[in-house]
C-alpha cells in the first residue's frame, strides 16, 4: 500500500488550507504529523479518508485513483470519537458484525482486543457515559479490529492519562511490528512523535516546511519555525 499526494489543494472561503505539491506515504512506517493549531492536519487526514473533497489535485492509493474498495482497508479515527449508545463491547464487535463475520470469530475476536487493550472493566459500560480517554481507547479498539491496512488518527491520546498512553503508544507500535500497515497520527506530544513515529512531517500554513526520519526531524530541525515550535511543544508537555 502506498498514498501519493500530487498536487493537493484544499481551499475553504477562498483561502487554501492545504497545499501539498508532492508527497508519498509508504507501508511498514508510522508517520507522526505534527504543527500549530489550524495548520491543516486534520484537514489532510479527512482528503486521504475521502471525507472532505479536494480543491485540486489528486491523490492515488497504490498509483491507482481512488475506489470505494479502499475503505474497507482504511479507518479515520477523528479526534473527538463517536460512540453509539450501546454497550462497550457492542461498539467494538461493530465493524466486524458489519462486515459479516462469523459469531464465534467475532467472540474470539472483541474478547482478544478487550484484554490486549486492558479495558475488561468497560466492557458492560454504556459507552457514550466513558470519559474523554477511555472513550478515545474503546474508539481505537474498535477501529482495530478488523485489522485495517491503513490507520489515521487524529489526536489519538489527547485526553488520556499517562498509564493509558504508554498502553496506546506500545498497541501502535505492536499494530505495525511486521511493517504491513501504514499509519498516518497526528500528535501534538513531541515526545510521543520520537518515540512512535518513523517519519515526521511538520505542517503550518497547510504547507510541509519539513519532514523526514523522525529523529532528525525533531532534534536537528532545519528552519526557524520547527525550532521554534518544538521549543514551545517541550515547553508544555
Ligand atoms: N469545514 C471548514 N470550513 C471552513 N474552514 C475550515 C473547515 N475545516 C477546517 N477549516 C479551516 O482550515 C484550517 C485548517 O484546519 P485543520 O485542518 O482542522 O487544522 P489542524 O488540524 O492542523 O488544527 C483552519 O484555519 C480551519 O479553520
Ligand atoms: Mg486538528
Amino acid at each position: 500500500m502506498e498514498i501519493t499526494l500530487k498536487n493537493i489543494k484544499k481551499s475553504y472561503n477562498h483561502k487554501t488550507v492545504l497545499n501539498i505539491p508532492d508527497f508519498r506515504f509508504t507501508k511498514g512506517k508510522i508517520y507522526g504529523i505534527i504543527g500549530p493549531n489550524g495548520a491543516g492536519k486534520s484537514t489532510l487526514l479527512k482528503t486521504i479518508a475521502r471525507l472532505e473533497a479536494l480543491s485540486e489535485g489528486e491523490i492515488l492509493y497504490n498509483h491507482q485513483p481512488f475506489r470505494k474498495a479502499i475503505l474497507k482497508d482504511m479507518t479515520y479515527l477523528t479526534q473527538k470519537p463517536f460512540l453509539f449508545a450501546a454497550s462497550v463491547r457492542e461498539n467494538i464487535s461493530y465493524p466486524l458484525k458489519f462486515r459479516q463475520y462469523k459469531r464465534d470469530e467475532i467472540n474470539f475476536l472483541v474478547e482478544r482486543i478487550i484484554s490486549e487493550f486492558s479495558i475488561e472493566h468497560l466492557a458492560n459500560q454504556l459507552a457514550t457515559k466513558l470519559s474523554g480517554g477511555e472513550a478515545q481507547r474503546v474508539a481505537l479498539a474498535r477501529a482495530l479490529i478488523f485489522n485495517p491496512q491503513i490507520l489515521l488518527l487524529d489526536e489519538p491520546t489527547s485526553n488520556m492519562d499517562p498509564n493509558s498512553i504508554e498502553i496506546i503508544e506500545k498497541i501502535i507500535l505492536k499494530y505495525n511490528q511486521n511493517k504491513d500497515k501504514m499509519i498516518l497520527f497526528i500528535t501534538h506530544n513531541v515526545g510521543q512523535a520520537k518515540r512512535v513515529c518513523d517519519e515526521v512531517i511538520y505542517l503550518e500554513n497547510g504547507i510541509i516546511v519539513e519532514s523526514g526520519k523522525a529523529k532528525t526531524v525533531i532534534e536537528a530541525p532545519k528552519s526557524e519555525n520547527l525550532r521554534r515550535f518544538l521549543a514551545l511543544e517541550y515547553y508544555v508537555n
